[in-house]
């Protein structure tokens, strides 16, 4: 893996979003995957910008959703899609078309994750995915203990993951389960990017990029993909022996 340490929180989404745009340049059909969250946020934002001076078009790449949480639909402020739609898509007014994300309220979730791998697979697979990482190591709702060669599928909410997601919605929500790609996508995607910000990740970070290899700290995958990249502000990288 590769670290890219940037200055702050602006230089680091300003950076993310940048090398978006070239990826984007190159291969105008990509395949992205853009984590929802409070760490990309200012990417999503950047996007947009650049869309509007014309520095990136995203209208032909695809877009693939990271994660739900199980029985939140999608309209509700907090669901994953909701914040990819609200902050990129609904801005730069990409095709209906162009969007699979995983539907939270489906009947049948299992065959929601299948149909998720079939379509990735189908694009001839992710060219980008961009993730966060959780105060308890997770990636996307791949919690820790998760096996590393999943596809799409289910998952049982870390009691972490659910106090803190909190903060996504404006009133206290019950969440137990999540639907997720797996880690298994970030191995098999071309440019599997970590982003992290803030003093408040900064020990997740050391433990997960220095810290032993393990399925308990699924952030700690990084380690073992030669063709990944972290990109973190100064805040998040505090703690790093470097
Ligand atoms: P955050 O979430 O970007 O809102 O900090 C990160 C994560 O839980 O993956």
């Amino acid at each position: 893996m590769n670290i890219e340490v940037l200055e702050d929180y602006e230089t680091l989404s300003n950076h993310a979003a940048w090398l978006i745009a070239s990826l984007v340049e190159q291969k105008p059909e990509a395949v992205i995957c853009i984590a929802s969250g409070h760490t990309p946020l200012g990417v999503l934002k950047r996007l947009v910008e650049m869309s509007g001076r014309g520095e990136v078009d995203l209208h032909r790449c695809r877009f693939i959703g990271l994660d739900e949480w199980v029985g939140i639909p999608p309209e509700q402020e907090g669901s994953c899609s909701y914040f990819v739609e609200e902050f990129l898509l609904k801005p730069l007014k990409i095709n209906r078309e162009q969007i699979f994300f995983f539907d939270s309220m489906a009947a049948d979730l299992e065959a929601e994750c299948r149909k998720m791998d079939t379509a990735i697979a189908r694009f001839g697979g992710l060219d980008l995915m961009l993730v966060g990482i959780g105060l308890n190591g997770h990636i996307a709702l791949n919690e820790p203990g998760t096996p590393w060669n999943l596809y799409a599928h289910l998952s049982v909410l870390d009691e972490m993951t659910v106090t803190v997601g909190q903060k996504y919605f404006t009133e206290k929500t019950k969440m137990t389960h999540g639907i997720t790609l797996g880690l298994q996508h970030l191995r098999e995607a071309r440019l599997p990017v970590l982003m992290a910000s803030g003093s408040g990740k900064a020990a997740v970070v050391q433990q997960a990029l220095e810290g032993e290899v393990t399925e308990r700290l699924p952030a700690s995958i990084f380690q073992t993909l030669p063709h990944g990249l972290v990109l973190l502000d100064e805040a998040a990288a505090n703690d790093l022996n470097r």
